[in-house]
């Protein structure tokens, strides 16, 4: 059997992955003997790329754009997470070629607001989602499973805000109430909201600014981004501005990794500055 543990990530392109880098970064820090690739996988071939690397003896892989829900069907296994939101990052592959699916999207959410504000808590909340394509799924559904009370879903697209209330409402039946909204409608809810959390690529480098007047908000509440390049978006500059807490989004990045690099390296691997800069600078 083979000595080097390997792993790696699949997507199409796949270059741009910051992946690499964060379990490069692990593996040389706990002394792991392992590699962690790169695989590009063209649409055509995506049934045929997956088994190929069962063959080449891979531990396990994340999955990043287009994928994350075509590996469902090719995975036998699925953790509840990931058969609730439809979706997968993570995949391991036990000794006998099969694939179990998980989704640590919203494991690494909650991870990162914990590290950055341990006293806050979504329980009972009201939550204010800008977006709702993938990175809000994985969000939403981590909200729910801590017991937020209210998710407010702003989208561009009000009907994908619609369809994913409705879609979560029906998979969760839980106590969650959850709104969709259209973008106009943003300023008139931000007086009721615990939290806002952006999950656009809007205020991105090279993407258009998030327009958005925060003075609306309660002292209290918190803002988080997903966009991490630049690191300190301008919400989170206007959020720090009006005294407000807030988190930047490189955290969510550098925690989903974590449950995958458990797994198949056997550590559970600490997030700390260096990855962070590293991982930035990338
Ligand atoms: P991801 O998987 O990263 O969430 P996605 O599924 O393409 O990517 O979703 C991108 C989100 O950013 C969507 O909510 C999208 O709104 P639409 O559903 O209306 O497309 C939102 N978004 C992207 N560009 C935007 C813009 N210029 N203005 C407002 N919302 C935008």
């Amino acid at each position: 059997m083979d000595k080097i543990i390997k792993a790696g990530v699949i997507g199409h392109p796949i270059a741009h992955s910051k992946s690499p880098f964060i379990h490069k970064y692990w593996l040389k820090k706990y002394n792991i003997m392992g590699e962690y690739l790169r695989y590009d996988i063209a649409p055509d071939e995506f049934q045929y790329g997956v088994s190929r690397l069962v063959n080449l003896g891979l531990r396990g892989f994340n999955v990043t754009i287009p994928y994350k829900e075509k590996i469902m069907d090719l995975c036998r296994t699925h953790s509840p997470i990931a058969l609730k939101i439809g979706a997968a990052n993570t995949v391991t592959i036990n000794d006998q070629g099969m694939l179990h699916a998980d989704s640590t999207d919203g494991f690494g959410y909650m991870s990162n607001i914990s590290a950055h504000l341990p006293h806050f808590s979504f329980m009972g909340k009201t939550v204010l989602i800008l977006g709702a394509g993938g990175a809000a799924r994985a969000i939403i559904g981590a909200l729910i499973e801590s017991n937020t009370a209210k998710i407010m879903i702003a989208n561009r697209t009000m009907a994908r805000a619609q369809a994913m209330a409705c879609e979560f409402s029906e998979r969760y039946m839980s106590e969650t109430n959850l709104v969709p909204l259209a973008w106009f409608e943003i300023h008139d809810i931000l007086g009721q909201c615990d939290a806002v959390i952006n999950t656009t690529s809007l205020g991105m480098s090279g993407q258009p600014p998030l327009e958005i007047d925060l003075k609306l908000l309660d002292c209290h509440a918190i803002v988080s981004d997903i966009v991490y390049a630049p690191l300190e978006t301008d919400i989170l500059k206007q959020a720090k501005t009006l005294g407000l807490q807030s988190v930047t989004g490189i955290g969510m990045l550098l925690h989903q990794a974590r449950p995958g690099f458990e797994r198949w390296f056997g550590v559970d691997p600490e997030v700390d500055n260096d990855l962070e800069r590293i991982v930035l600078s990338s």
